[in-house]
């Protein structure tokens, strides 16, 4: 069986920390260890058929990248990259960060895009995780018409 591939955006490091728990949690015989998506080439992130994706959330709904602001590259500047790949077939599962108080109205929004992009290419986006107990606001339910 090929391993999990965990691959993240980041600013501030946070995702990275979060990426390393799942790492550990999983271990070196299912995952190998996070990349960075700013130091990733496509051909890396596709020799894995089972994918882990976090990303921060900056930007109102975008991609976290330079152009929201972001000190480094991060997905806005991976995502071009995925252009002619046909995703289908793989698997990934995705997770994200952002902050539900100061940002409420935009909470994590930006994994809404990195879901849209990888479900876009072809990818099977599995799992999901209870919204219970965080307070923040939908400000689209049309972002989730689509997830059936
Ligand atoms: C300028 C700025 C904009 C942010 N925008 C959002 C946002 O739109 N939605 C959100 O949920 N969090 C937002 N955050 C919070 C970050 O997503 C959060 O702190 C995250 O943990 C940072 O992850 P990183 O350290 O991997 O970059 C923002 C933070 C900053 C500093």
């Amino acid at each position: 069986m090929s391993k999990i591939g965990i691959f993240f955006g980041t600013d501030t490091g946070s995702t990275r920390l979060v990426a390393k728990k799942i790492y550990s949690l999983l271990g070196e015989e299912l995952a190998d260890k996070p990349k960075n998506i700013n130091r990733t080439t496509i051909t890396e992130l596709l020799k894995y058929d089972a994918l882990i994706l976090g990303t921060p959330s900056y930007g109102v709904g975008d991609l976290p990248g330079l152009a929201v602001g972001c000190m480094e590259a991060n997905w806005q500047e991976f995502v071009p990259y995925l252009d002619d790949v046909d995703l289908k077939g793989k698997r990934v599962a995705l997770f994200g960060l952002g902050n539900q108080e100061r940002y409420a109205s935009r909470f994590a929004s930006s994994l809404i895009q990195l879901y849209r992009v990888f479900y876009g290419y072809g990818a099977t986006i599995i799992g999901s995780w209870s919204t219970e107990g965080y307070q923040f606001k939908v400000i689209s339910e049309e972002y989730f018409t689509h997830l059936g």
